[in-house]
């Protein structure tokens, strides 16, 4: 089954093709960040209009890439949620059009699912039951997987999700949108143990997080700090250092508690470096398995997308024709899914 997935949630637009026998076919992503770049953040207007402009261009591209054509397709699936409302309409109207023009069943995918299965993408990925860390923009998440679609919230945030931390301190030490990867790339010229921040609730039990504190800290170490660019990277590298310590100190605690042998790691902080080295080493202590997708899997993508449609298809789930999309939409209402037939991860 060739499903075409695309994605418009935010400031990514993206689109993929996965064949659930031949793997990933071909999937193209268009990021919007110089649009965004003087705004300091994504305007929602403007990322709306722009997947206007792109999603058909790149639908062509990629389809071309795969050596196809529209009528070669057997389902389509789109990002209905969680996301801004007028960009996810955009995808959710383009591939509803779509599938009713060929007559082709379709699925609105849960773009956070589509995270959670990214790293199954990959080859040699770990199979249900695991625990998946989702950090992204909007999320910091641990989610006990049964099984496909059988996800239970064993850990989130109280405040800031872990990308919105990097993001706004990014901001208050003046790099540029987007901050998380910039924040990251600053970091590396960081002197290791000059700032120490605190690991927020790693003192206490439980597995949910807190980041608005941490920014607090570094926004009070900058201002009274000679504000010279090696202080800069090293506020930069003891805040990262503190974030992702936080992080893989959660995720060991919850495979101690679930009792869980797999941890998969998913979401735009999923491309930090320091975290993969973190859990890592992590892994190799306690002796669990630990998977990532591939770094451009990790931010927004269209394969993500079409490969969590593709399996809610290959089960037989469908849905009606209406243009529905749902910007708050908590991952745990998913209906389970247990694939009709085997699915090649590749
Ligand atoms: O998953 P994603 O592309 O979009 C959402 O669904 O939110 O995640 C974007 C987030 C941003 O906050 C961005 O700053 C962060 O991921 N990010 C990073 C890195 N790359 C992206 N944060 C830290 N280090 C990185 N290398
Ligand atoms: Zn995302």
């Amino acid at each position: 089954m060739r499903v075409l997935g695309i994605e418009s949630s935010c400031d990514e637009t993206g689109v993929a093709v996965y064949d659930t026998a031949a793997g990933l076919l071909a999937h193209r992503v268009y990021s919007q960040i110089e649009l965004h770049q003087d705004y300091g953040g994504v305007v929602p207007e403007l990322a709306s209009r722009d997947h206007v402009r792109k999603l058909l261009p790149l639908l062509r591209e990629t389809l071309t890439a795969a050596g196809l054509g529209v009528r070669d397709l057997d389902g389509v699936a789109y990002t209905s949620g969680p996301g801004l409302v007028g960009a996810l309409l955009v995808g959710a109207a383009t591939a509803r059009a779509l599938a009713w023009s060929l007559d082709l069943p379709a699925i609105g995918v849960h773009h956070m699912e589509g995270h959670l299965l990214a790293p199954l993408l990959e080859p040699d990925a770990p199979q249900p039951p695991f625990v998946a860390l989702l950090v992204s923009g909007g999320h910091t998440q641990l989610i006990a997987v049964r099984g496909i679609g059988e996800y239970e919230l064993i850990g989130d945030t109280l405040d800031d999700a872990a990308g919105e931390a990097f993001d706004k301190t990014a901001k208050m030490l003046g790099l540029p949108y987007p901050g998380g990867p910039e924040l990251a790339r600053l970091a590396e010229s960081g002197t290791p143990g000059r700032f120490r921040f605190a690991r927020p609730m790693c003192d206490r039990p439980g597995l949910d997080f807190s980041f608005s504190g941490l920014k607090t800290q570094v926004l009070l170490a900058w201002e009274k700090s000679d504000r010279s660019d090696q202080t800069r990277a090293d506020i930069a590298r003891g805040f990262e250092q503190a974030v992702t310590e936080t992080l893989a100190t959660k995720c060991r605690r919850a495979l101690a508690e679930t009792g869980m042998r797999a941890l998969v790691v998913a979401g735009g902080v999923g491309a930090n470096l320091r975290l993969r080295a973190a859990l890592h080493t992590a892994a190799v202590n306690d002796g669990f398995n630990v998977a990532f997708p591939r770094p451009e899997f990790c931010t927004d993508n269209g394969a993500m997308i079409a490969f969590a449609g593709a399996l809610r298809l290959a089960a037989g789930q469908r849905q009606d024709t209406s243009i529905a999309v749902r910007p708050r939409w908590p991952l745990e209402e998913l209906l389970a899914t247990t694939p009709a037939e085997p699915l090649t991860l590749r």
